[in-house]
């Protein structure tokens, strides 16, 4: 009993990805981070110098980018490790360069035809926890669970700003000011936007003012009501 698939889709900074993650360890799920496989491609593309706006190198690119996604337990603040073609990039996907390419690599249809082809197949097993843009409406329409997440700008700049402080300290060049965050956050909504879709049959939460337990306690009701 429970759902199979669950659903989990919102902006950067919704919280998705921490929400997902928690909500995978207690039910005993497959957690799976799909915009980790797009940074993943990103990755690549930046590493061997293909053209982020030229779409059938990119597609041959994903093509043969072999995406891991895997669970050994190495305690540096990781939720998974991501290896692509054998490399772990596990922490290079989340770096500035990746971030500020991502969207453009995501935007090409049949990189996305290929990533999405791939998800499905991760979610064949069951019992998975599937977080991104598109997992409700596009990747996983029969997912018995579909929750979206919203947050204002402001909420998810300052997120992961805070995030960021704790990883890095906040002295570090590796933490940009507020500001810069929240224009990099806008930029990639602006460009994000065909892709993302919430479900019509999604229930949408709207976060600004609740602590991650509370996003949790809103959602395992609807896992429970699920047969
Ligand atoms: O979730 P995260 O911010 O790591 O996603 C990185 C990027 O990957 C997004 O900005 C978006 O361009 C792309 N993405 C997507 N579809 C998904 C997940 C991520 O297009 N399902």
């Amino acid at each position: 009993s429970g759902p199979q698939c669950i659903a989990i889709d919102g902006p950067a900074g919704s919280g998705k990805s921490t929400v997902g993650e928690q909500l995978a360890r207690q039910l005993g799920y497959l957690y799976v981070d799909t915009g980790a496989m797009y940074r993943a491609v990103a990755w690549l593309a930046l590493h061997e110098g293909v053209d982020i706006y030229d779409a059938p190198a990119l597609e041959v690119l994903a093509q043969r980018a072999e995406i891991v996604i895997s669970h050994p337990h190495i305690s540096d603040g990781r939720q998974y490790t991501v290896t692509v073609n054998g490399r772990d990039v596990t922490w290079d996907i989340r770096d500035t360069q990746v971030t500020g390419a991502v969207s453009a690599v995501s935007s090409h249809p049949n990189v996305r035809k290929i990533l999405i082809a791939q998800q499905r197949e991760m979610a064949q097993q069951g019992r998975v926890v599937m977080v991104g843009r598109d997992i409700g409406a596009v990747v996983l329409p029969d997912a018995e669970l579909k929750i979206y997440l919203t947050a204002t700008l402001e909420e998810r700049a300052r997120r992961r700003h805070v995030e960021l402080v704790e990883r890095f300290g906040a002295t570090s060049p590796q933490v940009p000011s507020l500001e810069d965050l929240q224009r990099g956050i806008e930029r990639r909504d602006d460009i994000d936007h065909d892709n993302m879709r919430p479900a019509i049959d999604a229930i949408v939460i709207e976060t600004d003012y609740l602590s991650v337990p509370q996003v949790l306690g809103a959602i395992l009701p609807y896992v429970e009501d699920t047969v």
